[in-house]
């Protein structure tokens, strides 16, 4: 999928420098009108994570630290600019680790009053519902969203810019959190996610028979039983092999992602569905929503690998589409590591 290119946006008033550094990812963009990516500097901790198998919220702390310079200078450079046409600032204040969060927000507020122009406070939610909406400008909204990461897993109507309607959610532990989990049990390390769609191509999914968490139940998705099954699993039949197991449990998660998420669509009648978040890197989920919209009749939205896990273009789009809609954001704005979507 390509980016659109300055042409297709005739309007370039507004540069937004954005900062996001909510979790284990330092990342600075540059993007103009909402939409046209001029930088996206991502520089990812997971090496000095790996070897705890999660995320330390000190060492992520104090690596944005050091990195939160060098990478909004490369973001800069990149997009040709030195501050002197950036409009405004925007940077990620939750949800996320407080430690990390404060760092890009400082960072961001010292940006926004040294060069005189508003700072704006960006939901990390909400960001990646604008994933898609950059890699597709003219998508038709309404469209139904499944948002799947480390820390959610959420069904959203998006009705409109700004508009959210929250369909259906996890009820305990979030899709990303389950594969981390069951990667770690399986030992296939950290992050948990990209290593079982990596080791299930060499397995069988349909090896081990788990069940699918409250398919027939509403909106709503559970994991944890999931998780316990693989190990309890695991621990009846200890010679399993990890590809068929990861592949069992990969299959048996984006199974209920999907099926739910095409209910939620036919449900509001929407008439596209969009994936966002890290989990939407997932190769089978990708596949999966693809063909299910298919046989639906649904347009269907997959964010490019980059731009499903978190990054700063995001942050900087909504950034711009904030300032339109509510203004800037006053500076006294704290981090809010619980922060949630803005109800409608
Ligand atoms: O959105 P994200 O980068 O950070 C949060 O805001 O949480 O998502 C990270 C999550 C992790 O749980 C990671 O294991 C998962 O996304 N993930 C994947 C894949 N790539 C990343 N899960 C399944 N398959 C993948 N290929
Ligand atoms: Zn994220």
């Amino acid at each position: 999928m390509s980016l659109p290119t300055l042409e297709d946006v005739p309007d370039l008033s507004l540069k937004v420098l954005g900062i996001e550094s909510s979790c284990d990812e330092t990342a600075a963009a540059v993007v103009a009108d909402g939409v046209v990516v001029l930088s996206s500097v991502v520089s990812s901790q997971v090496d000095l994570h790996a070897r705890y198998g999660g995320v330390v919220p000190e060492i992520a702390s104090r690596a944005h630290l050091d990195l939160i310079t060098p990478v909004v200078a490369q973001a800069m450079v990149e997009a040709g600019t030195d501050g002197d046409d950036v409009g405004a600032v925007a940077a990620t204040i939750g949800p996320g680790l407080m430690g990390s969060l404060l760092v890009g927000l400082s960072a961001a507020k010292a940006m926004a009053l040294v060069w005189d122009v508003p700072f704006v406070g960006v939901n990390h939610l909400e960001a990646h519902l604008y994933a898609p909406l950059i890699e597709n400008p003219h998508l038709q909204l309404p469209v139904v969203i499944l948002l799947v990461s480390g820390g959610h897993t959420e069904i959203i109507h998006m009705v409109d810019h700004g508009q959210y309607r929250v369909l259906g959610s996890t009820v305990d532990d979030a899709a990303g959190e389950a594969f981390d989990k069951v990667a770690r049990y399986l030992g296939l390390g950290y992050p948990g996610g990209p290593a079982i769609d990596r080791v299930s191509l060499d397995g069988d999914p349909e090896a081990v028979p788990l069940p699918r968490p409250m398919m027939n139940d509403g909106l709503d998705f559970s994991f944890s039983g999931l998780k316990t099954a693989v190990v309890n699993y695991v621990r009846k039949h200890p010679d399993v092999s990890t590809p068929d197991m990861a592949a069992s449990f990969q299959e048996a998660a984006i199974d209920v992602l999907v099926a739910k998420t095409l209910a939620a669509a036919l449900e509001v009648e929407a008439t596209g569905v969009c994936l966002a978040g890290g989990v939407a890197a997932n190769s089978l989920l990708r596949a999966r929503m693809v063909s299910a919209c298919e046989r639906d009749g649904l347009r269907c939205h997959v964010p490019s690998m980059a731009m499903c896990t978190d990054n700063a273009a995001m942050v900087a789009a909504v950034g711009w589409h904030r300032l339109r809609s509510d203004g800037a954001t006053p500076l006294d704005v704290g981090a809010q590591p619980g922060l949630r979507l803005p109800p409608m």
